[in-house]
């Protein structure tokens, strides 16, 4: 095992999810394998409907998994069909897309982060009084964290901007002193400038507390800005992850590489239009054989719709899910 593996917060093996829906079973997450190491971002991108809040479900352990193992801090979570239990998920905590409800409109903003404390974080308080300063301390410090403060400690979420509102989020996820910290799509209910400040946020964040960070996005300049490593789903599949520069720079599967055309540019007449990342949510294909790209990709080949290519590492971390991949002068 070399020292990298060893500081691994997260690695998840072969985690499926299964729907039982009115059509049949449906696979949300197939066999996805990933690895987090301490104070490493990861971002999980891929069109809507590819299976990135279920993943970030399982890990949380709001949701059941049908296969797959997830190993937190080299403690094994959630073993497939087992109940959930709330102390088992202690150490991640989730930020989630729209502060608006995810946050309870009836709570001051002190009582919203201090119910987010861990047993025993105000046990150096004596008394009633006592604990009453130091919760109220306490708050204000994580508040601090993500650029509020005292002023905001007892107002509500209708007197915030949703800006604010997910800064207040942020605090309640830190609160809960997190080694994982899962954020899904968390800038994508935001108005374009203060998605911009919510990210430098986060690199602030990543540099001050060394967090292990699940980023959940579509948007690839948001990625490209804070995140170590990608990993690219498509329809439940991991088809490509490693480091971001390489996967930006040198994308080896044909979805990376359109998922990257389709980023405007600034330069005329350099963005490929690309239908293939036009299709809804309800077209979504239940593939069971092949690949899951194959209906899509521009390179498809006979062999690609009856066998499923296998993830395959090239270079360091870097690898992917395909039997004719981009070549390097293609990207
Ligand atoms: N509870 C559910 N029952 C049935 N299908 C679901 C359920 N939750 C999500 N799905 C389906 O699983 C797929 C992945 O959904 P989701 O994880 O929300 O994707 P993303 O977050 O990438 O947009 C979608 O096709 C969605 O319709
Ligand atoms: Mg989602």
């Amino acid at each position: 095992m070399t020292a990298a593996n060893m500081l691994n917060t997260l690695k998840v093996r072969g985690l499926s999810k299964i729907y039982q829906t009115r059509k049949g079973p449906f696979t949300a997450v197939n066999a996805v394998d990933l690895d987090i190491a301490h104070g490493e971002v990861l971002a999980v991108v891929g069109e809507s409907g590819c299976g990135k809040s279920t993943l970030s479900r399982l890990l949380i352990g709001l949701d059941r998994s049908d296969g797959g193992d997830i190993s937190f801090q080299d403690r094994k979570l959630y073993q497939p069909g087992e109940e959930n239990s709330a102390h088992r998920n202690e150490g991640i905590a989730i930020v989630f897309q729209d502060p608006y409800s995810s946050l309870n409109p009836k709570m001051k903003v002190i009582d919203l982060v201090a119910e987010a404390f861990r047993y025993g974080a105000l046990a150096a308080a004596s008394g009633f009084r006592e604990r009453k300063k130091l919760r109220r301390a306490k708050v204000i410090e994580y508040l601090n964290l993500v650029g509020m403060g005292e002023p905001h400690l007892d107002r509500f979420p209708h007197e915030f901007s949703g800006g604010q509102l997910q800064r207040i989020a942020f605090a309640r996820a830190l609160a809960q002193e997190p080694k994982l910290l899962i954020l899904d799509e968390p800038t994508a209910a935001l108005d374009v400038s203060v998605q911009a400040q919510i990210l430098m946020l986060l690199k602030e964040l990543k540099t001050r507390l060394s967090l292990s960070m699940v980023f959940i996005s579509h948007d690839l300049g948001s990625v490209s800005f804070v995140a170590d490593r990608i990993m690219v789903m498509y329809l439940g599949n991991r088809v490509e992850s490693g480091p971001t520069r390489a996967v930006l720079d040198n994308p080896r599967h044909h979805y990376t590489r359109a998922l990257i055309d389709a980023v405007p540019s600034i330069t005329p007449g350099k963005r490929r239009e690309l239908a293939l990342l036009m299709s809804r949510d309800s077209d979504r294909p239940n593939v069971t054989h092949g690949c899951p790209f194959a209906g899509r990709c521009p390179s498809t080949a006979d062999r690609c719709r009856k066998e499923a290519p296998p993830y395959i590492e090239e270079e360091a971390n870097h690898g992917y899910a395909c039997f004719y991949p981009v070549s390097e002068s293609q990207s």
